[in-house]
């Protein structure tokens, strides 16, 4: 099988780090790298440690418009598409480089796997909401990670080529946890003593680009600090740093603002922190898996279960409810169960795609 895979963010490089190598193992895979994030915080810090190959095209796409930078990732991926001519086009997550891999692919009549299918906020001011819910209705394989993702699907009538494979997080997290313990100095580096500290990461639009919601959420950090003398260390995506410098906000005492980290220092941070706040998707999913309490910086969350099973609670941006859920709330005793999957997610991608290969040759 000829596989062509986009990726662009973060996310999508640690998403793709295991499925890439078991892909690898038997077929060919071209992967293409919209560019959609650059800094080598963002990006190439995350080939190392994961061991991805590099890719085997940049398309240098870089930030803009959400128009501009989808439309521009369309054009680009076309011509990809029609130079490699593949059997499968790979996507991932919610991006802008996701949906711009699924409609360059489907307009070519080249069938689209979309791993992390059926996810829904069922808030359409977030523009991951629409990325998801159009790659999903493009896609001929939807890869879920969770049963409630198979069961949100089948509400919009979506049955065909659905698998319920697990989480590529989790494989991900497993397979580096323990290197991150052993390798990382992160914590040292920081003067950072385990259950000592709050990890917060913080890049949404809905509290970066409303400056209330980010002051808020700062204060609430420095509150935090003052009551329980815990400090937050709050690695800074760049569009969270661009809005802080741009509202000359400055962090309050106990609150240590970082640049991003790599993979290993992240799940090193993770790992020892007593509380995680956060907006990320992937970083809830992550303090569950490591059995550390999360508040959610969000009206609401795609990952209801970690709030079912009592490891997580939303809570917006108000300072107030943040602080109360840091200082008061009742979390669970460990460890939770199980809920994405067993860390097996890529073979079971990899199978899928050979089975429906071979049923259409
Ligand atoms: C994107 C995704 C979001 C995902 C996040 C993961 C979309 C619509 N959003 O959001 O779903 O959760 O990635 O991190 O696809 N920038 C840099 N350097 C970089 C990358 C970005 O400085 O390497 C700055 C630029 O000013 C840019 C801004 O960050 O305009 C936002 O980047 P963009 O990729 O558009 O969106 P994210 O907020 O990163
Ligand atoms: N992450 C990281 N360094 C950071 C912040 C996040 O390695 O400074 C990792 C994190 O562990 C998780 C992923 O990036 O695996 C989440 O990406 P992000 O929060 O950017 O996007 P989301 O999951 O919200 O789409």
């Amino acid at each position: 099988m000829n596989i062509l895979t986009v990726v662009g963010a973060r996310p999508q490089f640690i998403k793709a780090a295991p499925v890439s190598r078991a892909l690898r193992a038997r077929h060919r895979e071209v992967l293409v790298h919209t560019g959609q994030h650059y800094d080598a915080g963002m990006s190439d810090i995350f080939f190392a440690e994961l061991g991805i190959p590099q890719p085997d095209i940049n398309l240098g796409i870089g930030s803009g418009s959400h128009g501009q930078q989808t439309g521009r990732m369309v054009m680009a991926i076309e011509e990809v598409l029609l130079a490699e001519r593949p059997d499968w086009t790979l996507v991932y997550g919610d991006t802008n480089s996701t949906l711009a891999g699924a409609l360059a692919a489907v307009k070519l009549g080249v069938p689209v796997a979309h791993v992390e299918a059926g996810l829904r906020s069922f808030n359409r001011a977030m523009p991951e909401e629409h990325n998801r819910v159009l790659t999903d209705h493009c896609a001929d394989l939807l890869f879920c990670p969770t049963a409630t993702a198979v069961e949100l699907l089948a509400a919009e009538g979506l049955t065909t080529g659905v698998h319920l494979v697990g989480d590529v997080m989790v494989d991900a997290l497993r397979q580096h946890a323990d290197l991150a313990r052993q390798r990382s100095e992160v914590l040292a580096r920081l003067g950072l003593r385990p259950q000592g500290y709050c990890l917060a990461t913080v890049h949404r639009p809905y509290n970066t680009d409303v400056p209330e919601n980010l002051r808020s959420i700062l204060a609430a950090l420095g509150d935090i600090h003052q009551q329980t003398g815990r400090p937050a260390v709050l690695p800074l995506h760049p569009r969270t740093r661009g809005r802080l410098e741009a509202l000359a906000l400055t962090p309050p005492a106990g609150v240590l603002l970082i640049d991003p980290v790599g993979y290993l220092d992240m799940l090193a941070l993770e790992q020892a922190a007593a509380l995680i706040l956060t907006d990320s998707g992937g970083v809830q999913k992550e303090a569950y898996t490591f059995a550390v309490p999360c508040i959610t910086l969000r009206p609401e969350t795609e990952w209801v279960e970690t709030v079912q099973a009592g490891w997580n609670v939303v809570v917006g941006a108000d300072r107030g409810a943040i602080v109360q859920a840091a200082t008061q709330r009742r979390w669970p005793e460990g460890p939770p169960p199980p809920l994405f999957g067993d860390g097996q997610a890529a073979g079971r991608i990899v199978a899928a795609l050979e089975g429906a290969h071979a049923s259409a040759g």
